[in-house]
């Protein structure tokens, strides 16, 4: 009997000490250090809980929507998991990304999450993290799906968080088919219409473009493409191609799809310039759903945007990347939900200027 019970100390000495070792204590655990010297001392301290550590890198600091998402997303980890966040600007440098990435690797991050500057760096990125034994989130610009499933079959800890944007391109064409004249303000049968869209090459900007304008024929409406232009997802670059598009073919013009708002609200002050009267004799419509871009709609200048959820799509990020950390399996893509906004549903801002 003593035996045995000497034995069975043993035993849970051999799986504490296995514990110890290998630092298997679950994350909620890690206390602050300072707890045990000060009540040596005497003094009675509530342990702060420390949460872990996560590197964030985004593509450029200057674009505006990922302003908006990358503070939510940082507050977010803060507040709900106690994290320590490195946010880091890669400035359209990807190879200035992968070294941030491998910075957060050999600085011991638990989780990483990456706004790719290019899509072609998603399978190195994901191998250098999983490699290193850390989870990885991608966010904003979603790695293609072969990609995907080579995580799924290797059993990576690599998920993204993505949304549809053709689904943001059928809402817009949507916006335009829901007004009064179907978007044919001069009653010629024809939509003629100028296209600015984002990066080229980037897959929001390409989906965005061929479904606005598909949702618009597959309505019965006739179209014709006058102008179109790469503006980079930036206000002045979308304001300068509109300031090119309005000084070409003038009147002609009935509606200016933006592939988001950034470019929608530069693309406004063209319109203005050029003495048109927009929501009246030219029709804009973006994404994103930025706050001054709802102003504008409230006040009848623009016609509609599509919420690009910035805050569903950072918080799932957040609690993906966590669940992972703690050892959960997860899924390797969660998607986010655009809402088209018009006039009469101007009831959800975001906040952001340009
Ligand atoms: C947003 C753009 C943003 C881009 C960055 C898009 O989803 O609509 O505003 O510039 O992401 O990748």
């Amino acid at each position: 009997m003593k035996r045995l019970s000497k034995g069975i100390f043993l035993f849970f000495l051999i799986i504490w000490t296995a514990f110890q070792i290998c630092g298997c204590a679950p994350r909620e655990e890690k206390k602050d250090t300072r707890e045990s010297s000060a009540s040596e001392a005497g003094t009675e301290v509530v342990p702060e809980e420390t949460g872990p550590k996560i590197g964030v890198s985004i593509y450029r600091y200057d674009d505006t929507y990922m302003k908006l998402y990358r503070l939510e997303l940082k507050q977010y980890l803060e507040e709900t998991y106690h994290a320590e966040v490195i946010m880091r600007n890669a400035g359209g440098d990807q190879k200035e990304q992968d070294r941030q990435v491998n910075q957060f690797i050999s600085d011991g991050c638990d989780g990483i999450i990456i706004n790719p500057v290019e899509m072609t760096a998603a399978g190195a990125l994901a191998d250098a993290c999983s490699k290193a034994g850390i989870p990885l989130v991608f966010i904003n610009r979603e790695p293609k799906e072969e990609e995907q499933k080579r995580w799924e079959e290797k059993h990576m800890a690599v998920s993204c968080i993505g949304t549809d944007s053709r689904q943001a391109g059928t809402y817009q064409g949507e916006i335009i088919l829901e007004t009064p004249d179907q978007g044919d303000l001069n009653s010629d049968g024809v939509v003629s219409y100028v296209m600015l869209m984002g990066e080229e090459g980037n897959e929001d900007s390409l989906y965005r473009t061929e479904y606005s304008i598909k949702a618009l024929e597959e309505g019965g409406i006739k179209t014709e493409k006058l102008f179109s232009g790469n503006g980079n997802w930036n206000k002045d670059e979308g304001k300068k191609l509109a300031q090119e598009a309005l000084a070409s073919f003038g009147s002609r013009i009935e509606v200016i799809f933006c592939n988001n708002d950034s470019m929608v609200n530069g693309a406004l002050e063209a319109v203005e310039e050029a003495g048109r009267v927009p929501g009246k004799d030219i029709y804009l419509v973006g994404v994103d759903a930025l706050q001054d871009t709802v102003k504008y709609i409230k006040e009848g200048k623009i016609t509609g945007t599509v919420l690009n959820d910035h805050e569903g799509q950072s918080q799932t990020a957040a609690d993906t990347l966590v669940k992972m950390i703690d050892g959960e399996e997860v899924d390797t893509r969660y998607q986010v939900d655009y809402i088209k906004i018009t006039a009469i549903s101007t009831f959800h801002t975001v906040k952001g200027e340009d």
